[in-house]
């Protein structure tokens, strides 16, 4: 397969840099999160403007694809979770518009266009996020609908979803993340599971539990998805050091003063730990065999990502 240097969606594709094989994912991707905003009308209509302005920039997209591809692997149909791969979407892009306000990274440029509070206004910049976060769960309860989900597995998927998100994940990693004092190697662990990797879980798991996966799959797509969110957030953690804001489409050098593994430890062990997670993380899709080709790709392309 060629690899392209703009992707994922051939047809519909804003740059995001994942290799060409995943097109066919960002082609579904794409027209379902525009079909699956709100409507835009009446006086509430700049609020939505915003949440595409955000949502529509192009993003790598890996959420969504770990969501499809994992349905795929559990013997599902991409397009039949793409109401869960497009909640997974908002759920990030709320997390990039909270995470670039002045009060916690002040950042100016995402994905290569003016932050969304400098674009409009702080105040329209958090309801588009708070809204985003909304449609997302509103997307997931049609999910597990149409998934014909018994109510018992219905209410746990959506509770590990919220679980993922808040206190217990994105937003307990958030908060340590921008209060570093007395950090060392647990909470700095800490930090990158709970603000990165937990999304990545809930990313990878979802598709497959739409689709009917076991327990047994599910605790190899967990083993994966915790490893690969540790390691993107190494890699984040050493392009903001490394790369221009140019390349990567947001400001760089934001972490000067926060702990790290680069800050911590130095890039060079950085780059090690994220090696060996990415080997971790690669381990657990063993018993898949050749079917979870797409996921172990996916793991390269996280470790030697540019952008
Ligand atoms: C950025 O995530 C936020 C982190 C967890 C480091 P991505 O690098 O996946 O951002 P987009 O979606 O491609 O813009
Ligand atoms: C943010 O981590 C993780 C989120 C939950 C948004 P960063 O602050 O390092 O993300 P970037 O570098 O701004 O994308
Ligand atoms: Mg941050
Ligand atoms: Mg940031
Ligand atoms: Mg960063």
């Amino acid at each position: 397969m060629p690899e392209k240097s703009t992707g994922p969606g051939s047809g519909h594709g804003p740059a995001a840099g994942l290799p060409g094989e995943y097109g066919r994912y960002g082609d579904l991707l794409q027209p379902a999160l525009e079909a699956l905003l709100p409507s835009g009308e009446g006086f509430a209509g700049p609020v939505v403007e915003a949440m595409r302005y955000s949502l529509l920039a192009p993003g790598k997209r890996i959420r969504p694809v770990l969501t499809m591809v994992s349905a795929e692997l559990a013997g599902g149909d991409p397009a039949s979770v793409i109401e869960a791969a497009a909640a997974v979407e908002m759920i990030h892009t709320a997390s990039l518009i909270l995470d670039d306000l002045p009060c916690m990274d002040n950042a100016g440029l995402r994905r290569g266009r003016e932050a969304l509070h400098r674009h409009t206004d702080e105040a329209t910049a958090v309801l588009a996020a708070d809204a985003l976060l909304m449609q997302a769960f509103a997307l997931l309860g049609a999910a597990v609908a149409k998934a014909g989900l018994a109510p018992g597995e219905a209410g746990r998927l959506v509770k590990a979803a919220a679980d993922c998100v808040g206190v217990p994940g994105m937003i307990g990693g958030q908060y340590k993340d921008l209060h570093p004092e007395n950090t060392d190697f647990d909470s700095l662990e800490y930090v990158h599971s709970h603000k990165t990797g937990a999304l990545f879980t809930l990313s990878a798991t979802l598709g497959a539990r739409l689709s009917g996966a076991g327990q047994r799959v599910l605790e190899c797509l967990e083993a994966y998805a915790k490893n690969l969110g540790l390691a993107f957030q190494i890699v984040d953690d050493i392009l903001d050091a490394r790369a221009s804001s140019r390349e990567l489409g947001k400001d760089v050098r934001t972490d000067t003063n926060r702990a790290t593994f680069v800050t911590m430890f130095g890039e060079r062990h950085a780059r090690t730990v994220a090696a060996e997670l990415i080997e971790t993380a690669k381990v657990s899709l063993e018993p898949f065999g050749d079917k979870a080709r797409l996921l172990l790709q996916l793991a390269d392309f996280v470790y030697q990502r540019k952008k």
